[in-house]
Order: C-alpha cells, then sequence, then structure tokens
C-alpha cells in the first residue's frame, strides 16, 4: 500500500481533483481560459509542494525517470511518446481552431443597494426605509387582507406575464428574456431581502441596477414610471403573503405566524374528496385571477390577455375528443388542459402543482360555474377508422386535401395567414387567428398525429374551425394529419441555447433581395420576440413572436436577412391590407429592426437593450414597408438612438439598403451596409468578435407602432473570422513536433544515465 502515498500519484490525483473542482464544481462555469490559467498556477503549485526537499523531489522524479529510461520499458515509452505528441498537438488545435461559443456572462443576481434613491420626486434612504402599510394595519386584520387583495390584483395586471401567475418566473413571455424573470417562490430572491431592497428594485427596475449586475440585460422594468409608491408597497405585501416567505427584517418577531400562515393556506389533501370550502380555497388561490371570482373569465389578471381566459359560466370548451355536435368535453378532456396548460396563451400547465384530487375537484367546481345538467349529458366519441401511416404518399394525399379544405384558413404554407378575405371572429366577438402550423410551440392541445386528427375531427369549438367528420373520410382526415405533423419541421425552431448568429464569410458578390439562392449558404437562426410589456406605451400580445435571421458578408458589405412570420400584409391602402383592418385600429405598415450598439463592447457591458443608453449609442437598422393610400415608399433608414427617454433620429443618407417582400404570410427583408464606413455615428464591423444583436417588429395590422411592438433582448453576432490555414493547421503541427524532439531528448538522455548505472 506504500505506492498510495508516492508524491507523484498524489501530485496526480490532487491535480485531477483540482481539475474537477474548477471544471464542473462553479456555477457559472469557468470560461475555458480562466480554467487553464487556474490549473497551470496549480500544476506550477503541486510541483512546488511536491519538490520541497531532495527526498521526495527523487521519489517524484524516479518513476518519470524510469519511464524515460528502463530499457525493459521501451513498449510503454513508444505509447506514451505518441500519446504526448497527439495531445500537445490536439490541445493546440483546440486553442487556435475559432471558437463559436458564446461569451460567458457573469452577473451579480443581487447586488449591494444603493444607500438612497430618488424616486417619486423624493429621496428614499434605503438603510431605514421600512413598508409604511405594515405600520398602517396589523397583519391579518381585514384593512390588511384588503391592500394585500389589491396588491395582488396589481401583480396579475402587471408582473404576471414575465413572473408568471405563481409567481416562479415563469410567466408567459418568460422564455424570451436573459435572465430569466426572479423566481420568487425561491428561497434564493424575495426570503431574503428586505423590503426596501425589494421597492429599490420594482421603482427604478434593470436600468437601476449597479454595474456588476448586467442592467443592460435586465428586462425588469421601471415601475416607479407607471405604479405610485403606495401601489408599489401593497404589491411587495402580497408577494410576501402569497409566497409564505417573510422579509428579513421582520424574521424575528413574525417567523412562527409565517410559517403558520403559508400551512393554512396549503387546502388539499394528496388522496380522497376535498371539501366544499377546500375546492373554493383552491379556485380562488389558483385560477380566480384569470377566470374570476365566479368563473366568468373576468379576473384582474385577464384585462389585456389574449386569447381571453375562458368563461366558465357559458360551458364551452375548444379542446375535445368528443363529436362537435357534444356540447361538452369529457372530464378526461378537461383533466388534460388544466393538467398539461395550454401552450402559446397564458394557461400554466398544473400537474406539478396540483394533486389529481384538486384537479378533479376543480373540474366540477367548472361544471357548477357552468350549471351543467350533468344526468342529460352523452358524449359521442370519434370514430377513427383504421389509422393511416405516414408515409410519403399519405402526406402528398394530404397536401393536396390541405389545399382544398385548410389553406383558406391556415395559408399555403400553413403559417397561419387567412387567404379566403373573411375576417375571423370567436363566439366572444373576439378577433381570432388560425394557428400557425410552422410553430409547434403555440399549438394548443395538439402534440402529436392522433391529435391532429382529432382537432380535425372535432374542430375548435366557439371558433372558426371547423369539424370535418361529416365533410371527410376518416383516412382522408389521417392523410391531412400525417401532412400537418411535416408543416412542424418547415419552419426554423427556436433554440434557447442558440444565442450566437454566424455571419458566414462569401467569395463573390451578397444578394440583395431575399429570394437570391446565394441565402442558402447562410446559417439561419430563430430568435423569440415578445411584446413591449416593459416600457409605456405598453403592448400586451403581439401575433408575430420569432424573427429568423441570416448573415452574409464579404470584404467591402454586409447584408442581413430577417424573415418574420406575419399573417397580414400591412400596406395601408393596398387591396389585401383593407381585406383584414380592423375597424378601431388606424392602419400602420409593417416594419422590422435590428439593433447594433455602435462599439462594440471589450467587455461584457451593452448598451441597455432597449435603445441603448447615453454612455452607450445604438444603431438601428430599420425598414418600412411603403403605404398605397397615402402613397408613401418604403424607407430603410439608420436610427441613432441613446436612450428609451430619446426620440430615435433616423439618418436616411446613411448607405444603408433595405428590400422586403411579403409572401404566404411572412415578411421577408434584407438589409445591406458597407463592412466599413466613415461616419463616427456607425457601428465598425470586426470579423471574429461577439457584437451584440437585437431585433424589433412591428405588426401593422394591430397598430403597433412607436414602442408598441415586439423586440428581442440582446443576442450575438459573429462573423467568421478569415479562415488562416497557416495559423489552424501550422501552429498545432509545429507544437505536435517540438514535443517530440523534446521527448526523445529526454529519453536518450535518460536512457545513457540508466546505461552508465548499469555499466558501474
Ligand atoms: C418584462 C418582464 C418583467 C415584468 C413585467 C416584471 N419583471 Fe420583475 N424582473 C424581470 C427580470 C428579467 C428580472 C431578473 C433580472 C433583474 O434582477 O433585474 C426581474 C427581477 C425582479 C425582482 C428582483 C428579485 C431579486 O431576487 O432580486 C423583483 C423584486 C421584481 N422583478 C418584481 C417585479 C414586480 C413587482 C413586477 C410587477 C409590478 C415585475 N417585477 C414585473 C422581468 C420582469
Ligand atoms: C394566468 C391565467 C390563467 C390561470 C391562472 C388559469 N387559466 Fe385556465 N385559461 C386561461 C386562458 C387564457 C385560457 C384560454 C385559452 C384559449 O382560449 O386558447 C384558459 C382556458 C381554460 C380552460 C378551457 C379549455 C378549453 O378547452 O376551452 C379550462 C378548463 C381552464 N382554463 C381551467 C383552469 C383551471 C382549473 C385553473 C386553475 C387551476 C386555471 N384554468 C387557471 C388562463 C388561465
Ligand atoms: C374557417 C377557418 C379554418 C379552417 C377552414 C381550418 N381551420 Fe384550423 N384553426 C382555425 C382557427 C381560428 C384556429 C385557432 C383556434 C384558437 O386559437 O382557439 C385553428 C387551429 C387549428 C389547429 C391548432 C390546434 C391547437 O392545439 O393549437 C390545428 C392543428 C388546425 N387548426 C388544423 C386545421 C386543419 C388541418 C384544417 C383543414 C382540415 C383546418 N385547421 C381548417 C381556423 C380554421
Amino acid at each position: 500500500m506504500n505506492f498510495l502515498r508516492h508524491p507523484l500519484l498524489l501530485s496526480v490525483l490532487a491535480a485531477v481533483v483540482l481539475y474537477l473542482a474548477f471544471a464542473y464544481g462553479l456555477q457559472p462555469p469557468l470560461p475555458k481560459s480562466l480554467l487553464i490559467q487556474y490549473m497551470i498556477f496549480s500544476v506550477i503549485g503541486i510541483i512546488m509542494v511536491g519538490t520541497f526537499n531532495d527526498e521526495t523531489a527523487k521519489q517524484m522524479a524516479a518513476p518519470i525517470r524510469a519511464l524515460l529510461g528502463q530499457p525493459n520499458l521501451a513498449a510503454l515509452r513508444a505509447v506514451v511518446g505518441v500519446l504526448l505528441v497527439v495531445g500537445v498537438g490536439w490541445f493546440s488545435y483546440d486553442q487556435v481552431k475559432p471558437n463559436l461559443d458564446a461569451p460567458v456572462e457573469l452577473r451579480t443576481v443581487h447586488p449591494a443597494p444603493p444607500g438612497s434613491i430618488r424616486v417619486y420626486g423624493k429621496s428614499f434612504n434605503l438603510l431605514k426605509l421600512t413598508n409604511p402599510l405594515r405600520e398602517k394595519a396589523a397583519k391579518g386584520s381585514d384593512e390588511y387582507r384588503e391592500m394585500v387583495g389589491e396588491g395582488g390584483e396589481l401583480y396579475y395586471k402587471n408582473c404576471i406575464y414575465c413572473h408568471g401567475d405563481l409567481l416562479d418566473g415563469r410567466g408567459h413571455f418568460a422564455d424570451g428574456f436573459n435572465p430569466r424573470p426572479a423566481n420568487f417562490q425561491d428561497v434564493g430572491t424575495i426570503a431574503q431581502l428586505q423590503e426596501s431592497y425589494l421597492f429599490w428594485r420594482i421603482t427604478t427596475g434593470g436600468p437601476g441596477l449597479p454595474r456588476n449586475a448586467a442592467p443592460w440585460a435586465s428586462a425588469m422594468p421601471v415601475w416607479h414610471e407607471m405604479l405610485s409608491e403606495d401601489e408599489v408597497w401593497k404589491i411587495i405585501l402580497f408577494l410576501y403573503d402569497y409566497t409564505g416567505h417573510v422579509p428579513r427584517s421582520w424574521e424575528l418577531e413574525t417567523k412562527e405566524e409565517g410559517d403558520a400562515s403559508a400551512k393554512a393556506d396549503d387546502t388539499a389533501p394528496a388522496d380522497g374528496k376535498l371539501s366544499k370550502e377546500q375546492v373554493t380555497a383552491v379556485y380562488q388561490k389558483r385560477c380566480a385571477h384569470c377566470h374570476g371570482d365566479e368563473g366568468d373569465g373576468m379576473g384582474p389578471a385577464a384585462e389585456f390577455m389574449y386569447p381571453l381566459p375562458r368563461d366558465f359560466t357559458l360551458a364551452s370548451f375548444k379542446y375535445k375528443t368528443t363529436h362537435a355536435d357534444d356540447e361538452f368535453p369529457t372530464d378526461a378532456d378537461l383533466y388534460n388542459t388544466i393538467a398539461e396548460g395550454l401552450p402559446g396563451t397564458s394557461m400554466p400547465a398544473w400537474k406539478d402543482i396540483l394533486t389529481k384530487a384538486e384537479i378533479d375537484a376543480l373540474i366540477h367546481q367548472i361544471k357548477v360555474f357552468g350549471e351543467w345538467e350533468e344526468e342529460e349529458i352523452e358524449h359521442q366519441p370519434i370514430a377513427e377508422g383504421t389509422r393511416v401511416a405516414s408515409t410519403p404518399e399519405s402526406v402528398a394525399r394530404g397536401r393536396e386535401l390541405f389545399v382544398k379544405a385548410c389553406v383558406q384558413c391556415h395559408g399555403d404554407k400553413g403559417r397561419g395567414n387567412v387567404t379566403s378575405g373573411k375576417v375571423l371572429k370567436d363566439d366572444w366577438e373576439q378577433r381570432i387567428w388560425p394557428r400557425n402550423l410552422t410553430r409547434p410551440r403555440t399549438w394548443r392541445a395538439t402534440f402529436d398525429t392522433q391529435d391532429v386528427f382529432q382537432r380535425i375531427s372535432t374542430g375548435i369549438r366557439s371558433t372558426p374551425m371547423p369539424e370535418h367528420t361529416t365533410v371527410m373520410k376518416e383516412n382522408d382526415r389521417w392523410d391531412i394529419a400525417n401532412y400537418v405533423m411535416t408543416l412542424r419541421d418547415t419552419a426554423v425552431p427556436v433554440d434557447p441555447a442558440k444565442t450566437v448568429l454566424r455571419g458566414v464569410r462569401v467569395a463573390g458578390d451578397l444578394p440583395t433581395s431575399s429570394d437570391d439562392p446565394a441565402w442558402d449558404m447562410a446559417a439561419p437562426t430563430a430568435f423569440s420576440m415578445v411584446p413591449n410589456i416593459i416600457k409605456e406605451p405598453r403592448l400586451y400580445w403581439s401575433l408575430n413572436d420569432t424573427v429568423v435571421a441570416r448573415v452574409l458578408f464579404n470584404d467591402t458589405d454586409v447584408a442581413i436577412r430577417l424573415d418574420v412570420d406575419d399573417r397580414t400584409y400591412s400596406v395601408p391602402g393596398d387591396k389585401l391590407e383593407k381585406q383584414y383592418r380592423l375597424k378601431d385600429v388606424p392602419p400602420t405598415a409593417d416594419a422590422v429592426a435590428v439593433q447594433f450598439p455602435v462599439v462594440i463592447p471589450e467587455t461584457s457591458e451593452k448598451p441597455w437593450f432597449r435603445h441603448g443608453d447615453k454612455k452607450h449609442p445604438v444603431n438601428m437598422w430599420y425598414w418600412r414597408a411603403p403605404s398605397a393610400e397615402p402613397k408613401v415608399p418604403a424607407i430603410a433608414a439608420i436610427l441613432d438612438a441613446t436612450g428609451p427617454g430619446a426620440k430615435p433620429a433616423p439618418r436616411t443618407d446613411s448607405g444603408l439598403s433595405g428590400s422586403g417582400a411579403w409572401k404566404d404570410g411572412q415578411w421577408s427583408v434584407v438589409f445591406r451596409r458597407k463592412f466599413a464606413t466613415e461616419d463616427e455615428a456607425d457601428l465598425q464591423f470586426e470579423a471574429g468578435r461577439y457584437i451584440p444583436i437585437a431585433f424589433g417588429n412591428w405588426d401593422g395590422l394591430a397598430g403597433e407602432k412607436g414602442g408598441r411592438h415586439a423586440f428581442s433582448t440582446w443576442y450575438w453576432l459573429l462573423l467568421e473570422p478569415e479562415a488562416r490555414p497557416a495559423v489552424l493547421y501550422g501552429v498545432p503541427t509545429g507544437m505536435a513536433l517540438l514535443a517530440a524532439l523534446l521527448f526523445v531528448l529526454a529519453v536518450r538522455r535518460q536512457r545513457r544515465s540508466f546505461e552508465m548505472n548499469a555499466e558501474n
């Protein structure tokens, strides 16, 4: 067992342990360059300790010398030599090859607050600030409950889109933000904080953060612009009340009380039936803020939601597996909706939060709201016939049937652009749009071919989506279902892990129009867009939620193509535009934009993602569709912006060209600019550098203009560095040769010393 204490083995072990700790033990992970630095220092340290005295130094060296020189180890020596040479070559290649990973950005989650802040025209000392409402009313009193209730309403109206109805940071638009909205249920957020800290964060939002917290990336709005001081304190009361957390400074006095009230909220037994009070309590806590206290769909959060939460008193449901004539869904249908939620709407998935017993009880409650006459309900299931396998023939037949039965609403490419000329409305007289079948992340209750078959058969109740059992045979419906499933793969999907848009270098000319086949060379990347729920004038929902970007460049120019799914061609006054125009929304032209910082940042510090700031100006490449009445040509201009307060100033002589075409429910816009310009106000591109990039889109039909539009936060653009074969292959080969040479020299030397020892 003595070899276990051998200094060389211990040193190797120490190095391995340190490597594992640095590489996997730290969150967020260390960037590679830092990891290499840490390891170099560690190895030097270990060698210094290991060779502390002559004795251990000799011990350390002995096995290495033996390996290099001992005659009977020739085979092992050869293997080690080859591994060493290959290893060095591979490592150097890894170092010089172009790195396409997004840069790691570190961010302090809870930075130290400033001593005082100025909002609402006065100064607040954060060290002394306490929640004035806590003095006004004792916890648990009627007045206190009333204030919590008002705080809740304000929360559901303003914060739910990002922080979620469960306060878990998983609101409808949360996926569009990085960093993600805070999860207040997590003990790492408000449970650790004082109320004055929250007051600071809520009133001043992302822009109020210090630099180490990356204010430029935070989508957290500046609420003192939109809510009063009193309202912010009420929301804070609500946040603690709902989560059962206790604010930091209150811990000692009220801890027990806080815990007790959290328990009292936990309503349900794991199994078994719930009492009437328990059902009401679950409904009130989980559903009422959207679906309303009385189930009428008019909860406080409903005001700006699209689609609206269901009105249970009407007993009309969209997603069911029974015949279209059946008024009611089955319990299993309702169970599925409640458990899985409805993606693409605000309706959350409840399966991880509620027990089966609770969901069953809620289903009963829904029936009570709708006054169902349970005895009179009969369900006719849909006959499925024999399922048709998804073969190329079936898909081709499905396509033909799709053209006849579905294109009028879902569009030729399935993007949900109505071609019939009709304005579609649901039973609640709300404008409704057929689903974009190329974006499965917004499909509500449809996950596989069988579900599509079901939807086609039953239709979607209360909406124009028709039933097909009476007009189409079962095998035809299966063929269409097979075809519809192939549409899922026709659009580039959003992958949250892909944050880098790669610009591809081309030898020849760049394309000027979107249908140029040269675009096939580019690497398309899709990014999520969210409506501007951040700053007045706010926009609460937007039909266009994805942008697909491509970039090509050569020595003189850069070309960017943006594809945005947009169901309507909003060129005011055009025939197509007039068909779908909304009466109460003034016609506006569609537009898109790309945003860059004027100066490529050296550190992770960027301009604020909405229009930059005074120190960090941005360029927005803006293209707007033309108008037919009044006649206005399309515009391509660079807008210079220095923050959300200042109006962006357009530069039409900026040398930016732009052209756009709308086809089958999609705008495709191409921007082109010189790679380098003389103007100081312009971004100067550099290949091989990470350039922050963000996107914007205005849907004219919805009256989106000015600040009311969809946008993305910052992503990265990386223009491919020039391939340098001399470096890429020369350096690793050179390093490998050097390693081989050194190894051979070392071996020769040790061999000789072994021979000499043998002679003696
Ligand atoms: C547009 C999305 C969005 C909306 C709307 C929004 N937030 Fe946030 N919020 C964020 C993001 C993103 C973060 C995380 C980044 C940060 O800390 O700034 C955050 C962070 C916070 C934090 C800091 C938590 C911590 O642990 O440091 C608080 C408190 C907060 N939000 C409260 C609110 C309240 C209250 C509202 C409604 C009045 C609201 N937010 C509305 C996006 C949003
Ligand atoms: C954050 C808001 C929100 C909350 C909370 C919420 N819902 Fe919904 N719910 C919606 C919206 C929005 C729709 C409508 C979606 C649509 O029309 O496509 C909906 C639809 C429904 C439907 C109708 C499905 C159909 O086929 O028509 C049921 C049933 C339902 N919700 C049950 C519940 C229950 C039970 C709860 C509480 C456990 C709950 N919801 C909580 C927003 C919410
Ligand atoms: C008269 C217009 C109309 C026709 C014709 C029509 N649909 Fe729809 N379809 C809609 C509307 C509107 C919706 C969205 C309903 C909603 O959001 O509540 C929809 C939704 C869908 C969905 C989404 C289901 C989900 O879970 O999100 C699918 C799938 C679908 N339709 C397939 C088809 C197919 C296949 C056909 C042809 C057989 C077809 N539709 C014909 C109007 C139509």
